[in-house]
């Protein structure tokens, strides 16, 4: 990697973002936290050391983004798009408002912060230098749940908003992916987290047998930025032990189901 690459990460004053910040600086970037909330950015670029700075960027707003970006003392290689708003509720009683402020930082924020970042890295431009783009999903994009209000259709437009970028931009060098985190024991879940008898059942529900963590969705990102994923773009990656994929895991099958066309010299109990 070369030795002034610049990561910039939003929503880096709190939960998962802070982790991300924190392994991007000792990826050997330097790392820009970006936050509407200043101090917080502040506090998690103090953690990480000389290598990071921090700002008030809100990435609702462009030109708060570009001011972000004129900001930088090089153009950025990493930009992880990880901001993030969650407005659950019922659809039929959800405010048009509550709609609207979770499409402008999680959709919006994230088509803006991108697209300024790509073409700093340099699409539209001759012998572009490249980089690479992770966008921060959820489970909620892949499958629907209870009261996901505004905030599962956001998430499932950034995986597919990923997709595009990544088709747009790959003749420039930019790969984009993104990751989308399952019951993540960490940031805007720590509420529901802390209800033990809630925790208990939702990681009844994992495959893996618990919750994930901020450092493990954070790695995700990692190795999506690292050259050892320089053949992936448009990708997502659900870092969520398995939750996805087990749609069917609780539907009733009668044993003689299980048993048709075994081998009954094989048969496994
Ligand atoms: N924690 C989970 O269980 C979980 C699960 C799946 C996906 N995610 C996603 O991971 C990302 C990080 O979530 P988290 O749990 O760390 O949440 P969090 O609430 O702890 O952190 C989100 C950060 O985004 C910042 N932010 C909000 N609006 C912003 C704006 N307009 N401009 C700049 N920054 C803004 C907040 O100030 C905050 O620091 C989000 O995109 C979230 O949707 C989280």
């Amino acid at each position: 990697m070369n030795a002034v690459a610049t990561a910039v990460v939003t929503g880096a004053g709190s939960g998962i973002g802070a982790v991300i910040a924190r392994h991007a600086g000792k990826a050997g970037y330097r790392v820009a936290c970006w936050d509407v909330d200043e101090a917080a950015a502040e506090a998690t670029a103090e953690s990480i050391g000389d290598v990071a700075t921090s700002r008030r960027v809100d990435v609702t707003s462009e030109d708060s983004v570009v001011a972000g970006y004129d900001a930088l003392d090089t153009p950025p290689t990493l930009v992880v798009n990880n901001a993030g708003l969650v407005r659950f509720g019922p659809l039929a009683t959800l405010s048009v408002a509550d709609w609207q402020a979770a499409l402008a930082v999680n959709l919006t924020g994230t088509f803006v912060v991108a697209r300024h970042g790509a073409v700093r890295m340099g699409v539209g431009q001759q012998g572009s230098a490249g980089g690479t783009i992770v966008n921060i999903s959820s489970i909620n994009g892949i499958a629907a749940a209870p009261n996901g209000g505004a905030y599962t259709a956001t998430k499932a437009a950034v995986i597919r908003l990923t997709e595009q970028m990544a088709l747009e931009w790959a003749a420039a060098g930019v790969r984009v992916n993104c990751v989308a985190p399952g019951l993540i024991n960490a940031g805007m879940s720590d509420a529901i987290y802390a209800d033990p008898e809630i925790r208990r059942l939702r990681q009844g529900q994992v495959p893996l047998g618990e919750l994930g963590t901020a450092e493990q969705v954070a790695d995700a990102v990692m190795f999506l930025a690292s050259p050892g994923a320089a053949y992936i773009t448009g990708q997502t990656v659900a870092v969520d032990g398995g939750i996805t994929v087990a749609a069917l895991a609780r539907m009733a099958r009668p044993k003689s189901v299980d048993s048709v066309g075994a081998d009954p010299e094989q048969e496994v109990s």
